[in-house]
């Protein structure tokens, strides 16, 4: 049994399946209204039933009154349908919409995926989400003041935990705290979510992702929120992942990329290694990876492209891409990594 829902003004339509709340269902479906605990506990998700019946669930009495519960206010992380609805509520259409919060994470647990990249998974106080845009980033807060900024490399629907892919490098305080000392169960604390590298869903350009090194991050967020909203909306926007890495080695991840590939028909996987050792034995793409772009492609002028990773590979990117193969300069999205605040990753 599934109930239609409308959503009030947008006239978005999405179907909640048995036993999925009304937040569930929309964020299944790709309608990101706003939420912060799902839980019943903060009140964000708060809107109003204009019409049909919803079992308002559990929740925390302070956060919905029987008053407002009369008045078809309901909280939508906690309210399951029990017939056709329409709701009235906002939907988050860009990031002005999704509140900058700090907040306190523990460290659930770190992986060594290469020698220089860990991944670590945080974890929320009971009760908490972070609601973000999938490609957006975190800045860490340390304790002498200063911040340190990572991608969240989750999806948004996947928000369970938070998981960060952290490089090593010489002189990154955070990077070298994270290989030397950092333990499980350790308490860090965060602001976010932060930054416009997103996907700009409103467009229907097949996308090129170009990323190098731990540039992987975002680009893994866009790529499982774009075949999680594809399971329900449908979406055969042609993407190709062209990953640009030194040795074999660092595609840390390449196993999933290879299976996105097999799993999803509009989807390809280009890895790039700049350097190839003999023990790679490595029959692929080699060179700087937005030069594979440049090979590939006579002319870019109707597709979106979304780079992520080092300064120099964005920047070159950027402009080859516009200057010599009619990029439109506004369909270029990109994030750099420096050692400055603004700037993810390192
Ligand atoms: S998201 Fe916190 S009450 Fe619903």
């Amino acid at each position: 049994m599934s109930y239609r829902i409308t959503i009030n003004p947008s006239d978005h339509v999405f179907n909640a399946k048995t036993g999925e709340t009304v937040l569930q269902a929309a964020l299944r479906e790709g309608f990101p209204l706003p939420y912060g605990c799902r839980n019943g506990a903060c009140g964000t998700c708060k809107g109003k039933i204009i019409q049909g019946k919803v079992d308002f669930g559990r929740y925390n009495e302070d956060m919905l009154t029987e008053a407002e519960k009369e008045a078809g206010i309901a909280l939508f992380c906690c309210a399951l349908p029990l017939s056709e609805l329409v709701i009235e509520c906002r939907e988050i259409g860009a990031i002005k919409d999704i509140k900058v919060r700090k907040m306190p994470c523990r460290v659930q647990k770190m992986e060594r995926v290469a020698s220089d990249v860990m991944i670590i998974s945080l974890k929320l106080p009971t009760n908490e989400r972070l609601q973000f845009l999938a490609g957006q980033y975190i800045n860490i807060l340390m304790k002498d003041g200063k911040k340190r900024s990572f991608s969240l490399a989750n999806a948004p629907h996947d928000d369970e935990l938070l998981q960060l892919h952290v490089r090593n490098y010489l002189g990154g305080m955070f990077a070298e705290h994270t290989f030397s000392s950092m333990k499980e169960k350790d308490i860090l604390r965060f602001e976010g979510p932060l930054g416009t590298f997103f996907l700009r869903e409103n467009s229907n350009k097949p996308i090129i992702f170009i990323a190098s090194g731990t540039g992987f991050a975002p680009v893994k967020s866009i790529l499982e929120h774009a075949f999680h909203v594809a399971e329900t909306r449908g979406n055969d926007r042609h993407m190709v992942l062209y990953w640009g890495v030194r040795i074999k080695a660092d595609l840390y991840l390449a196993n999933l990329a290879g299976s996105w590939q097999q799993e999803h028909d509009n989807f390809s996987f280009i890895p790039v290694l700049s350097e190839t050792l003999p023990t790679d034995a490595w029959q692929g793409r080699t060179g700087l990876v937005h030069q594979s772009v440049l090979q590939d492609f006579d002319s870019l002028s109707g597709y979106q492209v979304y780079a992520c990773g080092s300064p120099v590979m964005v920047g070159a990117a950027r402009k080859d891409f516009i200057n010599l193969r009619n990029l439109p300069e506004d369909e270029f999205f990109s994030d750099a990594f420096t050692a400055s605040l603004s700037s993810p990753n390192l």
